[in-house]
């Protein structure tokens, strides 16, 4: 039997009360709670300038909502396909892309991912298209690994078709481009933690215009008419109040994920070869820490059990093994070995505990039983 935990695998860094009570007390006297409040509408514009300073969007335009679910599902909506139009996803990514797309009516569409960034590439996307008519790609910035923003506008001027990209656990750290649209997600466990929160950012004004309008029942102009069929997907007030708190602790934030990231670098050194990380690491910060150490996911999460450790699968099973997600088509077919990728990372992979909590010592016995167990 495994031990108790000792070391957690994700703890959430969010805002202490003291942070955030100045903005309750504000929505407190201002006796408004959500309906895009004056502290959404705050945060809409303060995250804005974050992004431009951070990560270049400039042109660009924000709307708030209830999840990066949401988010993706109102604005693959908001661009008008057909029910049964086909978006490519990875196979290897959290259940929430491919919901947000089976929700809306449309197909996904599972592809493979690539041996070295674990992501779906614009190279892998245009040879699905040579097999399927697609009408959207949807890639994913895995574990929190940022998309490549310019080549995927590439691709979309080169092929026509748009990308949503789910960029769900990259805010802050994923360049933005405003002829794309990226969703990020608020969530607690996202470095950027807010609670729960989705944000969507694009150049395109009228596709936020809409996106939010079906956040609020698709309610537009007079109060109350519904102009398309909408849902309640609001951001509220109080994860306002949360988000404003936590754009100022954002550097600090950072900084401890930083130093955690390097004290891992220095300790699994040790373990060589046999232990690798996601391409590109360093270059950002992950949001989770899987490591690929292959055939071995399974021995290493034992080990690490046995002493207390917690880790996680994270996005495995891949999509194409979850019994509840039905009415997929995969770019071949569903069969494991059309993702042969996938299939490898699913005996290799293994998230270790990332957080901005972990000691030295912490990051340093996790190493040494990596080391040890895959030497
Ligand atoms: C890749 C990816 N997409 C979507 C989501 C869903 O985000 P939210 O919880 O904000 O709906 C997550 C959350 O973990 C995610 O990792």
């Amino acid at each position: 039997m495994s031990k108790e935990i000792r070391i957690q695998c994700l703890v959430p860094d969010l805002p202490a009360p003291a942070d955030t009570l100045p903005y309750l007390e504000e929505m407190y006297s201002n006796r408004w709670y959500s309906n895009f409040g004056p502290l959404v509408r705050r945060f809409e514009s303060d995250i804005l300038s974050f992004l431009q300073e951070h990560n270049g969007a400039q042109d660009c335009f924000v709307g708030t909502f209830s999840s990066a679910t949401t988010a993706l599902e109102l604005v693959l909506k908001a661009i008008h396909l057909p029910k049964g139009s086909r978006v490519l996803v990875p196979a290897l990514t959290f259940p929430a892309t491919a919901l947000a797309v089976l929700n809306v009516g449309m197909i996904p569409v599972l592809a493979d991912v690539a041996p070295e960034s674990w992501e779906l590439t614009p190279e892998i996307a245009e040879n699905a298209l040579s097999e399927k008519a697609i009408s959207v790609v949807m890639p994913v910035a895995a574990f929190g690994k940022p998309v490549d923003s310019a080549g995927w506008a590439a691709f979309q001027q080169k092929t026509g078709v748009p990308v949503v990209l789910d960029a769900a656990a990259a805010l802050g750290q994923q360049d933005i481009l405003g002829e794309l649209i990226y969703c990020f997600s608020l969530h607690a466990t996202k470095p950027f933690g807010v609670g729960e929160g989705g944000l969507l950012v694009t150049g395109n004004e009228d596709l936020v215009i809409e996106t939010k309008s079906l956040s609020n029942f698709g309610f537009q102009g007079p109060a109350g008419v519904v102009r398309e069929i909408g849902t309640n997907a609001k951001f509220g007030e109080y994860y306002a109040a949360v988000g404003l708190a936590q754009i100022g602790r954002w550097q600090e934030v950072m900084d401890r994920r930083t130093a955690v990231l390097d004290q891992y670098k220095a300790g699994l050194h040790r373990a060589g070869n046999s232990v690798s990380l996601q391409q590109g690491t360093g270059n950002f910060i992950p949001a989770v820490f899987p490591v690929y150490a292959k055939g071995r996911a399974k021995a290493l999460e034992e080990k690490l059990a046995d002493a207390g450790i917690h880790t996680r699968r994270w996005y495995l099973p891949p999509l194409y093994e979850h019994p509840g997600l039905k009415g997929m088509e995969g770019v071949v077919n569903l069969e494991p070995a059309s993702f042969p990728v996938c299939e490898d990372l699913k005996e290799s992979l293994l998230g270790l505990p990332f957080h901005g909590f972990l000691t030295a010592e912490d990051t340093a016995e996790i190493s040494n039983i990596v080391a040890e167990e895959t030497a």
